[in-house]
Parts: C-alpha cells; structure tokens; sequence
C-alpha cells in the first residue's frame, strides 16, 4: 500500500517558515503586498483566488482581490496592470487564468513588471528558469519539486514521465527536474496528446506525474510498481449525491492505482495547497527584491 503525500501538512510547513520572513519584514516597518486579479465568473478559478486570498491572511501578506465582469476589455486589463506595475505597496501581481477569450492572456502577462511577477509566467521570467538563474519558478511545478524532495523522493537519477505539456505545469516542471541543481538532475520524459505508446511510457516511470486534465486518465496497468505518482488534475465530475451536485477528481485513478505504488498524492490535498504555498514564498521573495533586501 503506498503512502499518501499530505500535501495539506508539507504546505502548511511551508507557510509557516513564509510566515516567520514575513513577520521579520514587519519588524523593519515592511509588509508584503499580492494583489490578485480575477475576470469574469470562472467558477473554479472563484474558488483557487479565495483560497489564495484567504492564505495571505494566514501568514500575514496583504492580500487585496479586485473582480472585474466577463466582458471587461483588454485596454481596461492592462491599463490596470500599468497602475498595479506602479503602486509600490503591491510587491506581487496575479492575474488568474484562463481570461475571457476577448483578452490576449499573453500580452496581460507581458505587461506585468517581471519583478512582481509571482506567477513566474513572464517571458523573461521563463527565460532565467530555463537559464537555471530562475527569480520566479512557477507556482505548481515549483510545489511539485518541493512535495517531493519533503516527501523523501528526491527526483535526481530518477526517470519521470510527464504527462501534459502545458504552460501552467508539464513543461515547466520538464526544465526544473531536469536542470543540473539541487531537485533536478531526473531524467525526464515530456508526454503529450500526439505521443505514441503513452501507456508504456507512464510504465517505466520512477516518478509519475499527470497533468493533462482528463479525469482519472491514469489507470492500474500505466503504472510500475513501486513508483511515485503525482496526481495535477482538478475534474470536477457530475455526482448527484454530493453536496455541491459534482465532485473533484484527479488525472489519476487513485484507488485503482495506490496500492502498487510507493507513494502517491491525493486529490483534493495534494498538489493544490502547495500551489498556494509556493506562491507565498514568491510573494516574499518579491517584497524582498524590490526592498532591495
Ligand atoms: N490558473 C490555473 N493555475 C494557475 C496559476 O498557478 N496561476 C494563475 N494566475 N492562474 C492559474
């Protein structure tokens, strides 16, 4: 029977060391600012900057979230970021995706000064990550790496397939466990909706990772024994006998795949909160690099 990665316990570890750096920011008269940006009425993504919100709180960031209505305009968007880029107190800048299809999602991430770009979505960002001089690693794969090396399954020598090659995680994740420093070193295989014998791939992973975003994707026969399995997928599915009509599953079929497995994440629990975890810790590091400190 695998072990279940507590992604819930390993963040909150991580929360409080953000926690203690921030309460010594305080203490030099210096409090650290996200503000979040959320447009039009994504359900989901209602609930992922309510979490992310709620979190600052925890750990004393000042958090500020501004809504904005569906039909916003991409002007309206980036004349918005031009005063966020300004205002000194706001060290970190999130615009939740996905926009409304009205608005180019890559010309609102350009215009985001790189240096409060906590999501690590910036060009120049990716750019120093895939230079291994990263400022911003990207929230999920950057929770990823940590939830395995705090779980005991350092990554180097490793061979983990990933599947999905999405900006938000696969392919970001395929440069930071790949690179030549501490929690990289694995050898990675990048699988996507064009590759050939996926499921023979999935098999020889040491370390698994789904994030493709179809519901429960990852069967028993995918996956090798004794192998860590890293489940990205948020699905919400239909289910009358739930409170809220539907329920969330992972890419993962976690009670089909746990036992032969080494280890595993749950969903919810898993990757998620360390999203969030990770996004405080570039949080402080953007209050810290704009106070020159
Ligand atoms: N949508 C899904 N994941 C993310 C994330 O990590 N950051 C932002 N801004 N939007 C997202």
């Amino acid at each position: 029977m695998g072990e279940i990665i507590d992604g819930k316990k390993i963040s909150s570890q991580i929360k409080e060391e953000v926690k203690s750096k921030i309460d010594e920011l305080k203490s030099r008269g210096i409090t650290a600012g996200l503000t979040a940006v959320l447009v039009g009425d994504h359900p989901p993504s209602q609930v992922y900057v309510g979490m992310k919100s709620k979190a600052c709180q925890q750990v004393g960031i000042n958090s500020e979230v501004l809504k904005f209505p569906q039909d916003t305009s991409e002007e309206k968007l980036l004349s918005l970021i031009d005063d966020l880029n300004k205002r000194s107190e706001v060290h970190g800048i999130l615009v939740q995706l996905p926009l409304p299809p009205q608005i180019a999602e890559d010309k609102v991430i350009q215009r985001i000064d790189p240096r409060k770009d906590v999501d690590g979505f910036h060009p120049f960002n990716v750019g120093m990550m895939i230079a291994g001089e990263a400022v911003f690693l990207p929230c999920t794969p950057f929770g990823i790496q940590e939830l395995l090396l705090r779980s005991g399954n350092d990554p180097s020598g490793q061979h983990v397939v990933i599947l999905g090659r999405g900006n938000l995680v696969g392919r970001p994740l395929s440069v930071i466990l790949s690179q030549k420093a501490p929690g990289g070193n694995a050898t990675v295989t990048l699988c996507h909706s064009r590759t050939k014998n996926i499921g023979e791939l999935a098999k020889e992973a040491d370390i698994l990772v789904a994030a493709m975003g179809k519901p429960l994707f990852v069967k028993r026969d995918m996956v090798k024994e004794g192998a860590v399995v890293i489940d990205v997928g948020v699905n919400r599915i239909d289910d009358p006998q739930a409170k809220k009509g539907y329920r969330l599953v992972g890419d993962v079929d976690f009670e089909g795949v746990k036992d032969i497995t080494k280890a595993i994440t749950p969903v919810p629990g898993g990757v998620g909160p360390m999203t969030v975890a990770m996004l405080l810790f570039n949080t402080l590091k953007a209050a810290k690099l704009q106070k020159e400190i």
